[in-house]
């Protein structure tokens, strides 16, 4: 089991000093999905590379940002720049927002994300709500980090994702007239979009959606206590379900269009949360 008290103790004391205040929420913000950090009130920005052993994005000129927010009263931790397993980083780097998230007490955090569409049903620009998330491919990994028997044991982890945090989403979902969509986010680990062949495998075994993100922060942060949900934004058809060659623009481009309902989905839960 990896010990990140003692790993990154000197990232948080470095972030501890500078905080205005111990959020509630945390949202980590998908790709293509990073502007709603600018939605609503900042009241500090932090430089992940200003922080001492704080993993940084592999892509050039996109250093990480943690946004110290307010919005509907609500205190929040915004997390602008996810860590991939595909960057080549350990596991215990990728949670790293969400360890910090934990020591600053937040009690809830809703994990975002792009992903391919598996279910026929799903098409590009459809939200999805994770009602349960597929690690297989990264076990390993997670009892490298916390040890699976120990993760078992967890109460916590009964109500994983969070049933009443699912249902503030669907609430929130209603109330802004979005047709949310609800399954399974199965984990890839990328960097490769996968084959044909694997999504119908998938497809087989329940999947709805795929993704490169996500599961490892939820199960970490469900072990740390938190309530845990994520919704996943479909920004294209997965691999050999449509004629259309996959690519990362088509994944910007699809994120860019349904950005105004993400961010009017957010604010909601944000409010009823
Ligand atoms: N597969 C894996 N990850 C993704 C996809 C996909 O089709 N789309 C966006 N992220």
């Amino acid at each position: 089991m990896i010990n990140m008290n003692s790993q990154y103790r000197d990232t948080f004391e470095a972030l501890a000093k500078q905080i205005p205040f111990e959020p509630e929420i945390c949202i980590v913000l998908g790709s293509g999905l990073g502007d709603f950090a600018e939605k609503v009130e900042t009241v500090k920005s932090i430089s992940t590379s200003s922080l001492p052993n704080y993993p940084q994005s592999t892509v050039e000129g996109h250093s990480g940002f943690l946004h110290f927010s307010k919005y509907a009263d609500k205190k929040l931790l915004i997390i602008q720049g996810r860590i991939h397993l595909y960057e080549g980083y350990r596991i215990s780097q990728c949670v790293v927002p969400v360890f910090i998230a934990s020591k600053l007490n937040c009690k809830k955090i809703l994990l975002t994300n792009a992903a391919g569409g598996v279910n026929i049903n799903f098409k590009p620009g459809d939200l999805m709500l994770a009602t349960s998330l597929n690690g297989i491919n990264i076990q390993k990994e997670l009892t490298d980090l916390i040890g699976l028997a120990s993760l078992e044991q967890k109460n916590s982890i009964k109500d994983f994702p969070s049933e009443s945090f699912n249902n503030i989403i669907r609430k929130a979902a209603v109330d802004k007239g979005i047709r949310l969509k609800e399954g399974v986010y199965w984990y890839n680990k990328g960097p490769t979009y996968e084959t044909p062949a694997e999504i119908k495998y998938m497809g087989k075994f329940g999947a709805d959606a795929v993704g490169m993100s996500t599961v490892h922060e939820a199960i970490y942060a469900a072990y740390l206590g938190l309530s845990v949900a994520s919704i996943s934004c479909i920004t294209n058809y997965a691999a050999g379900l449509s004629p259309q060659k996959l690519s990362h623009q088509e994944v910007m481009e699809t994120a860019e269009l349904v950005k105004k309902d993400f961010e009017g989905l957010v604010k909601k839960i944000i409010e009823l949360s």
